[in-house]
């Protein structure tokens, strides 16, 4: 294990901020897991473990240990007439991964193609896209703790999987690494198709016979024609979640707003989009410094040079403030602040 002092993690963060990492390690076996856990003189310095870095918001220099997760690996381990089992090192991309799913006919992740970052970020926030999420098609994760030592497996219930949300980003934020997940994917695909415009994309592709690559395809041109490019325009994605509100204040907006979009999410709740209150606040397309909203999705922000993490944040607070004063609906940020 090599620790590194005083790093840049610019190369680290898809919102191409400018922060230092007073220590850096790189984690390629448990092995290495282990020699961190044991030297004593990391144990009490803030710890951050990063995967692909598409999810922060580095909002200053990060005064404590960075643990690059560059475990890797990906195998089949077991199989039953209607399933595989495959499990995925944390340090693996998430996109290449579920590349090698579709070509091997491991169907279930296509939805999900071409979300940055790596697989052990995955059950972290329940990534989702497209009408899927991952904890349909987790079946363990594999974890260490980074106090003890111990290994600890996490099955599906034990991950309290919510709408971007597990007790990886709630109660054990920080505590984990999670080292490795067992996917449990279909032989038989059960095609998800009826989300946004995937079948109007499909058509337009001129799909005859569904597929999972075809899916995969269909997803992977309509994100790249809303969301910008991070090695093009720094971004994390969506900034804020879609909010969820009891039907009774969603009925109460769409009598002010009948265009308003609004998802059911179970008898009592429904989701608003968040992007369509930011738009309507008029802030999609605005530039402060050097940052703004994404001219074709106002969910993301996006950094257009040299923002600093804090003209960011100062800009999503903005957004709060003013949709809180439109609507009176909180928006919540998806982005982990570091
Ligand atoms: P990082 O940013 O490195 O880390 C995110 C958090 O997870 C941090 O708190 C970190 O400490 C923790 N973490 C990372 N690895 C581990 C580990 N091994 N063990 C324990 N904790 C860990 N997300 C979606 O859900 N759906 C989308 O459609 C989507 N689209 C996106 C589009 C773009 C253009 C971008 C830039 C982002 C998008 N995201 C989306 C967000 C992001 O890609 C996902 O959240 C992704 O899973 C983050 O992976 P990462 O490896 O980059 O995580
Ligand atoms: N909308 C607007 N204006 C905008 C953006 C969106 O009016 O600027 C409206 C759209 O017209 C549509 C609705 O909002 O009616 C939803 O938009 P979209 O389908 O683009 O999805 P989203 O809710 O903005 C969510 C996820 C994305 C995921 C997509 C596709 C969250 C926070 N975001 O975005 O995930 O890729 O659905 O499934 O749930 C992420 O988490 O980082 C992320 C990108």
């Amino acid at each position: 294990m090599k620790i590194k002092e005083e790093i840049s993690l610019k190369p680290y963060n898809t919102f191409n901020i400018s922060a230092n990492a007073r220590y850096y390690t790189e984690l390629e076996s448990t092995e290495n897991i282990y020699e961190f856990i044991h030297e004593k003189k990391f144990q009490n310095i803030p710890q951050l473990i990063l995967g692909g870095g598409s999810n922060i918001l580095l909002t200053g220099n990060f005064d404590g240990i960075v643990l690059k997760n560059q475990l890797m690996g990906v195998r089949l381990i077991q199989e039953t007439p209607e399933h595989y089992f495959i499990k995925a090192s944390a340090g693996e991309n998430w996109h290449r991964f579920v590349l090698y799913c579709i070509e091997n006919n491991y169907a279930g992740l296509e939805n999900l193609s071409l979300i940055p970052g790596c697989v052990g970020a995955s059950p972290m926030q329940n990534i989702g896209a497209y009408g899927v999420e991952v904890k349909d098609l987790i079946h363990e994760v594999e974890t260490i703790h980074l106090g003890s030592g111990q290994t600890q497996v996490f099955d599906n219930p034990s991950c309290k999987f919510d709408y971007r949300s597990s007790v990886f980003k709630t109660s054990y934020k920080n505590q984990f690494i999670i080292t490795s997940v067992i996917f449990k994917l279909n032989k038989k695909p059960n095609y998800t198709i009826t989300y946004g415009s995937i079948e109007e994309e499909l058509d337009k592709m001129g799909i005859k016979e569904l597929s999972i690559r075809a899916i995969s395809d269909a997803v992977c041109r309509i994100r790249k024609s809303k969301l910008p490019n991070p090695s093009e325009i720094g971004n994390a994605g969506s900034f804020f979640k879609n909010p969820v509100v009891p039907i009774k204040i969603a009925e109460e907006l769409k009598e002010h707003y009948p265009d308003i979009p609004i998802y059911t999410v179970n008898p009592t709740n429904c989701k608003l989009a968040a992007g369509w209150l930011i738009e309507k606040c008029g802030w999609k397309g605005k530039t402060i410094k050097n940052c703004g909203v994404h001219t074709k999705q106002a969910l993301v922000l996006v950094n257009y040079g040299n923002a600093s993490g804090k003209d960011i944040l100062e800009l999503a607070n903005r957004i709060i403030a003013s949709v809180k004063d439109t609507f009176h609906v909180e928006l919540e940020k998806e982005v982990n602040i570091i």
